[in-house]
């Protein structure tokens, strides 16, 4: 009998079916909300340049590496991890890589949640009409509006959190596969439209050159608060950091994924096809939105609001605007909520694996935590916005950003690296990617076990200040 190695859970249908719900996972708020606003905040082209190198030598080599792991493991992360150690005879540690990933992927979905909340808000306010014909200043101040009100972003945060509650305690499968079919390339040909719009905005060159002509003066000098330039290498971190949250990595949540990815699919081709489409998500969002920032004079580094600063202004404008203004922030919520399943089903996983828990209420109990934790993100931009409530001058949702994206997921890639590329056997990674020794697999693994690993250490020990250039 052939040998059977498949996950408790289930398996995918197929190579597309894995596809779709990974890009599912990568493809959500970090291409349409962070990628432009952290852009804007670190500006610009270089850090563009400087995203596009990370998700090239570093994001695709261990994203490669995660689904290989887990495609190994068959288990949750954690006990993928645990079962991958002990078959390749190393250190029983590696399981807690599968416990910080669990931890990272509630974290992140406390305040993912919130923001898609956000979007859920905005979904009512474009089909109300409230920004037919606004201005910058107006369409500002709704969004001022709304993030001024706990009640109000808990009451959308609620409504998010139970819709994908819902649908992680039916199962994966069930639901993601169908929505992400239908819903990506519908939010792609809407980004189209958008950038349409962005082009005759008579700014589309200047958003152009914001994008893509590099300044690296912008990106290592920025003003601190007292308005003074400060030489940084935080923005590198920042680049790095997204590279790993816009592609799903470092967290379990590709890990997991694999689990379910049939014997036989390339694992190689599938996570480029992956990684490309993130990818260009990301820069049709930026295209769309840097062009109505300059010719509305707003400012390119207002932060996390700027998505929604900026693109009502031209569903206010355009021909039957409310009309695709409701669909876009439909799609951006599905987008949202399809990555924010992956976010929690590591820890779904391993309850149900480990602790005899239903999928019902191991789903029910990790929501409930995120749901309360997220509050705090709530909070954040509003009664605890003040410097009083501050930590390093970052507020608790800004902390929590920066602790899981820039420094949990790039640790976690960091040891995914370490452990595929220098603890399991060459041959066992052949083995699980299907292919011989040939130029691609020396490429992949040159990569991976010293470029990415290495770019990561200085990259972090630049941060830190332990290394200056
Ligand atoms: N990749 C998602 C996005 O870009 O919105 C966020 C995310 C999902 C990060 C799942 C990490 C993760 F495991």
């Amino acid at each position: 009998m052939a040998e059977r190695r498949e996950s408790i859970h289930g398996q995918w249908s197929g190579r597309w079916a894995f596809i779709l719900a990974a890009t599912g996972s990568a493809v959500g708020l970090g291409n349409i909300w962070k990628f432009p606003y952290i852009t804007g905040e670190n500006g610009g082209g270089a850090f563009v340049l400087v995203y596009l190198l990370c998700i090239a030598i570093i994001g695709i080599p261990i994203m490669v590496a995660e689904v290989m792991l887990g495609r190994r493991g068959r288990r949750s992360p954690i006990n993928t991890m645990r079962h991958l150690a002990f078959e390749e005879r190393a250190s029983r540690f590696w399981q807690y890589l599968g416990w910080a990933g669990v931890v990272a992927g509630f974290l992140i979905l406390s305040y993912y949640a919130v923001i898609a909340g956000w979007a859920v808000a905005y979904i009512f306010r474009t089909a109300s009409g409230a920004f037919t014909g606004a201005t910058a200043d107006g369409v500002s101040s709704i969004f001022s509006e709304l993030i001024a009100d706990p009640e109000r972003l808990l009451a959308w945060h609620t409504i998010f959190m139970v819709i994908t509650l819902v649908v992680v305690a039916r199962g994966v499968r069930s639901g993601l596969e169908v929505a992400v079919r239908y819903l990506m390339p519908t939010l792609f040909v809407i980004l189209l439209v958008l950038v349409g719009y962005a082009m005759n905005t008579g700014h589309f060159a200047e958003g152009v050159s914001f994008l893509f002509s590099p300044d690296f003066h912008a990106l290592f000098y920025q003003l601190d608060k007292n308005g003074v330039e400060q030489l940084t290498s935080e923005p590198v971190l920042i680049a790095l950091g997204h590279a790993f949250f816009t592609l799903s990595l470092g967290m379990g949540a590709i890990m997991v994924y694999g689990s379910y990815l049939p014997k036989g699919t390339s694992i190689i081709k599938t996570s480029v096809v992956i990684a490309a489409m993130d990818t260009l998500v990301a820069l049709l969002a930026g295209l769309a939105i840097f062009p109505i920032v300059f010719a509305n004079g707003l400012e390119a580094s207002s932060g996390p609001g700027l998505i929604f600063q900026t693109l009502p202004i031209a569903f206010g404008h355009m021909p039957a605007g409310s009309f695709f203004g409701s669909l876009f922030f439909v799609l951006l919520a599905f987008a949202a909520w399809s990555s924010a399943i992956s976010l929690i089903e590591p820890a779904v996983a391993w309850l149900v694996e480990n602790h005899g828990f239903s999928r019902i209420s191991a789903t029910s109990w990790i929501g409930l935590g995120t749901w309360l934790l997220g509050i705090g993100t709530i909070f954040s931009f509003n009664i605890w916005s003040g410097e009083e409530y501050q930590l390093f001058g970052k507020t608790f949702f800004d902390l929590l950003d920066y602790l899981t994206a820039n420094i949990m997921l790039p640790l976690g890639g960091l040891l995914i690296a370490v452990f595929a590329g220098w603890q399991m056997r060459r041959t066992a990674c052949q083995d699980e990617l299907g292919i011989n020794d040939g130029l691609i697999f020396r490429g992949w693994y040159f990569l991976l076990r010293y470029i990415s690993p290495v770019a990561v250490v200085i990259v972090f020990l630049n941060a830190i200040g332990l290394l200056t250039f």
